[in-house]
């Protein structure tokens, strides 16, 4: 491992996860890499760091799964999956979430080719009967050990207990941080890690803050994540990255810290 790397690690490589996003061509500008790239995103960020995974639907599983397989390194891997479980159609349409049941366990091991999970989400639903049912379920695969740690998708803010969850996941971007700041200080109040998602809402937003700035594309990307990465209360950012050349510049804008306050992007 070269000497840029190990200083990348070093300065909060760790900080950043990779998203599951990253291997579909749905939610993103550009389409989706083929088997060679997959390998090289997931081993640029193993490389650099990164050793936390973020899938989030079903197509996202078996691509992280088989990438890390054919790489040989899912030991050096910490998995996140969620209860998302629609195989994308003919159509492009992704699915939504839905609740757990007792044979999801199985199939998203499978997916993975793992034995282990070692963060899972449980997307609430709204059907109270139904969330309490997941909940117990995911729980009882944590004491199975078939997943390691429990985390919830925006938990509201009067969230009295941190229940069976160690981890929350929310958006933070330029666009949304008066919806972030009480948001995150609110889960951490509750001693949860902090995962933050989407700093470039897509891809979408930052092709519209370059537009509305007037700076080039770099300068813009990077503010725009270390605005996420460092802001108050954020453990970690999960961003997608469809080209094996964004984890180095992305580690490189981690490694440079928080903005100072007169460089904030432009909500
Ligand atoms: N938002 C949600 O509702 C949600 C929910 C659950 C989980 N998540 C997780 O959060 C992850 C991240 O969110 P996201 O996918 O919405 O969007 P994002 O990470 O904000 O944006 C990803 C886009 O930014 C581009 N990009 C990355 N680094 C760049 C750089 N240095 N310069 C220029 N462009 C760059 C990527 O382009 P390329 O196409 O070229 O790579 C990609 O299109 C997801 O993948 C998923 O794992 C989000």
């Amino acid at each position: 491992m070269g000497l840029w790397f190990r200083y990348n690690r070093a300065m909060g490589s760790n900080r950043l996860i990779l998203g599951g996003h990253s291997f579909i061509a749905q939610l993103g500008s550009d389409p989706a890499p083929d088997t060679k790239t997959q390998d090289a995103i997931v081993a640029a960020c193993l490389d650099a760091g990164i050793t936390t995974f973020d899938t989030t639907y079903l197509p996202e599983r078996v691509a992280l799964g088989s990438s890390l397989q054919r790489l040989g390194r899912r030991s050096e891997a910490q998995l996140i999956a969620w209860n998302f479980f629609t195989d994308f159609g003919p159509d492009g349409s992704v699915g939504g979430h839905a609740p757990y049941e007792s044979q999801h366990i199985h199939q998203m091991l499978r997916e993975l080719q793992s034995e282990h999970i070692e963060h899972l989400v449980v997307h609430p639903v709204s059907d109270p009967a139904a969330q309490e049912q997941q909940e117990a379920l995911a729980v009882s695969w944590q004491q199975a050990g078939h997943v390691g740690r429990l985390g919830t998708w925006m938990p509201p803010l009067d969230t009295p207990q941190p229940g069976p969850y160690a981890f929350a996941v929310a958006p933070c971007n330029v666009t949304n941080a008066d919806d972030a700041t009480p948001r995150f200080a609110a889960y951490k109040a509750l001693g949860w890690e902090t995962l933050a998602t989407s700093p470039f809402v897509r891809g979408w937003e930052l092709d519209k803050q370059v537009e509305g700035q007037g700076k080039d594309k770099a300068t813009v990307a990077d503010e725009m994540l270390r605005f996420s990465a460092f802001f108050p209360n954020v453990d970690k950012l999960i961003v997608a990255m469809r080209r094996p050349e964004w984890v180095a510049i992305n580690c490189a804008s981690v490694a440079r810290g928080g903005l100072s306050p007169g460089h904030l992007p432009a909500p």
